[in-house]
């Protein structure tokens, strides 16, 4: 297996090879998810690991709104990617799903997490919670897949996620809050293509 290690660094390495492991050993997501919290509480925790280049927002994104998704690994076969999400002073995300399960976290800045439920072929807010450095949660598809985060903070506020699918490129979803209507969305890589750049559609 080719994976492709974009921040080539023994801490990004290390973290990776222990998250696989957990992974590996683990009956269920809740349980690797139980297993990584304190490899990923450290690595929220370590101010040195994440170049500046990496918390850099990023113009006319994928994701609208200045916001830039910097991958930082991924396996080749699409089962686990590593990426910041750096998003600016007062810009949010659209509301979104991710359809992997995993652990997100915040690593500069605050924001402000609105949680959506799907019910009855809408979406209704189902929780709403303020995070700041180190903390971080399981999102475990269906419940917490749905969700738009908001830079509080002066300053952008960046974001270290940790999902089992190559997030950026596969085809994921955009919804509309209130009337729960869905768009096909795929967000991208700043510095990385998707394989089937040209298949897109
Ligand atoms: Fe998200």
């Amino acid at each position: 297996m080719h994976d492709e290690l974009v921040l080539d660094t023994p801490v990004v390495r290390g973290f990776v090879a222990a998250v696989q492991a957990a992974i590996a050993d683990s009956a269920s997501p809740e349980a690797a998810c139980d297993a990584i919290r304190p490899r990923f509480a450290d690595l929220l925790a370590d101010d040195g690991w994440l170049p500046e280049e990496y918390q850099a927002p990023v113009p006319e994104s994928g994701m609208g709104g200045g916001i830039g998704q910097w991958l930082l690994y991924r396996a080749d076969d699409g089962s686990l990617s590593l990426f910041s999400l750096v998003v600016p002073s007062g810009s949010a995300t659209p509301v979104h799903d991710h359809l992997a399960w995993g652990l997100v976290g915040l690593y500069r800045g605050t924001q402000d997490e609105e949680v959506y439920a799907e019910r009855d072929g809408g979406l209704e807010l189902a929780e709403r919670r303020e995070l700041r450095p180190g903390d971080f949660y399981a999102l475990i598809p269906p419940r917490d897949d749905i969700h738009r985060v908001r830079t509080t903070s002066p300053e952008a506020s960046v974001s270290i996620h940790l999902l089992t699918n190559d997030t950026g490129c596969v085809w994921r979803h955009t919804f509309d809050p209130d009337s729960g209507a869905r768009e096909p969305f795929r967000s991208g890589y700043v510095n990385v293509d998707c394989d089937d750049d040209d298949a897109a559609a």
